[in-house]
């Protein structure tokens, strides 16, 4: 690896789900200049475009990366641009081109600049013959484009690791919730919409069935978890680098329906499963996440209760 160029950070798919908490919690840690956040789209009017310190860039172009690592002076690259399971099973040719092209580009750049990286894994890379509560080492079998290129993106971490000693971590990620943006084409979004659909429209048709069961975790353990994983001395990272499990909450969509009716008077929910459920099935309902508790001390923070009022309280103000 070439020496560091500098201490700014760029985030790649920004205006997505995670890079909309996770842009801010890095400019408070890190400052406002110092935080570049980039999409291959533009949302007008939003934040993130209007008050600068945003570039439109796509991961498949590893010239304009590097045009940009070099310009900014950046040391890190938060790389969460991607396309979702639910999307990628639509378009496998899209979904394999972005999701494992966009992290060569990534780690290519972080290569030759001495970069460092954060780029998610999934809950997807477990595939039906996991355990229900899915183990940090066991065979990685998924049955979707999208958890096949998370499969990809940890095994890339660790190569790059080894041969070119590129730090490049990850978290395998559950299924997140999260109230400041729309989730982005994953088969978890029913957890997401469900919210926005209890306090708009009193009802919601729930795309899988109630008694499927998946981990979840609130959007802010899931930024503190990014964070502290980023902060953890290189020494104390073990060969789960690409993917950390980390645990968060498991609930089945009949029982978070329940904790909204609880809340919401009046709330309905009818379970009208479609292709997404079968997704979800190949997924485990829990994850272990002992490696993580012993290497960079993880634990979670919000129990089902505490995310439902939470996301109530924040979409009701
Ligand atoms: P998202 O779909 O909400 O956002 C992804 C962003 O990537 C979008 O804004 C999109 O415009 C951008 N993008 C797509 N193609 C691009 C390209 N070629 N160049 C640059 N940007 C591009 O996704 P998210 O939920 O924010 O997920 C971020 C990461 O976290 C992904 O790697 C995803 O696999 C992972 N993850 C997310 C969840 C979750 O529940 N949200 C769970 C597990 C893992
Ligand atoms: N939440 C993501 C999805 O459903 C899991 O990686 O695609």
């Amino acid at each position: 690896m070439s020496g560091t160029l500098g201490d700014s950070i760029l985030v790649t798919g920004a205006l997505g789900q995670i890079g909309m908490d996770l842009v801010e919690a890095l400019r408070d840690k890190h400052g406002k200049d110092s935080v570049i956040a980039s999409d291959v789209r533009e949302i007008s009017g939003h934040p993130f475009v209007e008050e600068g310190r945003f570039v439109r860039l796509s991961v498949l172009d590893g010239d304009a990366m590097d045009f940009v690592v070099k310009d900014e002076g950046i040391g890190t690259v938060y790389h969460l641009a991607a396309i979702l399971s639910a999307t990628g099973e639509q378009n496998p040719e899209l979904c394999e081109r972005v999701n494992v092209g966009g992290t060569i580009t990534v780690l290519e750049t972080a290569r030759r600049h001495g970069l460092r990286v954060y780029a998610p894994s999934s809950i997807a890379v477990f595939g039906p013959d996991a355990p229900t509560t899915a183990p940090q080492v066991t065979p990685l079998n998924p049955t979707t484009t999208y958890g096949k290129t998370k499969v990809t993106g940890e095994v890339m971490a660790m190569n790059y690791w080894k041969q070119y000693g590129v730090d490049k971590r990850g978290i395998r990620y559950p299924g997140l919730v999260s109230w400041k943006s729309p989730a982005g084409g994953g088969t978890t979004d029913y957890a997401v919409e469900i919210f926005h659909a209890a306090l708009n429209e009193g009802h919601y048709d729930c795309f899988v069935g109630p008694e499927t069961r998946l981990p979840m975790m609130y959007m802010d353990d899931a930024i503190r978890a990014t964070l502290e994983l980023m902060d953890a001395p290189v020494d104390s990272i073990g060969d789960a680098r690409g993917g950390y499990n980390v645990s968060g909450i498991s609930f089945t969509a009949g029982e978070l329906a329940d904790a909204i009716s609880e809340r919401v008077d009046g709330f309905t929910c009818e379970f009208k499963p479609d292709h997404r459920q079968e997704y979800a099935d190949s997924w485990p309902d829990s994850v272990d996440d002992s490696v993580a508790k012993e290497d960079w001390g993880w634990h979670a923070e919000y129990n089902l209760d505490r995310m439902v009022d939470e996301m109530l309280n924040r979409l009701s103000d």
